[in-house]
């Protein structure tokens, strides 16, 4: 079911500082900070040759990734993003193979503007998985 590896989301406490860091210590390419708003979160997208990598920072009072800085002050690991050529396919056989989709089981428009899902962590072994249409 699975493809490539979108991206690797990194959430930070800090998303200025997290920035200066890949692109000065790491030496990669990362983008200007956008905002979006229907997501809760501020991003920088750092590009590697073969994925990307999230820097996600918390955007307004109800941000999704705010608990999660919360348990971790520092920053972490937040998400994988793997490729799917069929997002409503891949809804049906997670639900048929008992694995949770999280909010109402639907896909939702993510960050790239393309359908995604998120899976729970604990029918993926502790990993929080989104799967996005591409
Ligand atoms: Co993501």
């Amino acid at each position: 079911m699975i493809g490539r590896l979108n991206h690797v989301a990194v959430a930070v406490p800090d998303l200025d500082a997290a920035a200066r860091v890949w692109r000065e210590t790491l030496g990669a390419e990362v983008s200007e900070p956008s905002d979006l708003p229907e997501h809760g979160v501020t991003v920088c997208f750092v590009c590697l040759p073969n994925t990307k990598i999230e820097l996600l920072h918390p955007l307004g009072d109800a941000s999704p990734i705010q608990a999660f800085l919360d348990r971790n002050p520092s920053g972490g690991m937040h998400h994988v993003c793997y490729e799917v050529a069929d997002i409503e396919a891949a809804c049906r056989t997670l639900a048929a193979s008992g694995a949770r989709i999280l909010g109402d089981g639907r896909p939702r428009t993510g960050a790239h503007g393309k359908p995604v899902i998120f899976l729970h962590p604990r029918d993926f072994t502790g990993t929080l998985i989104e799967l996005e249409q591409v």
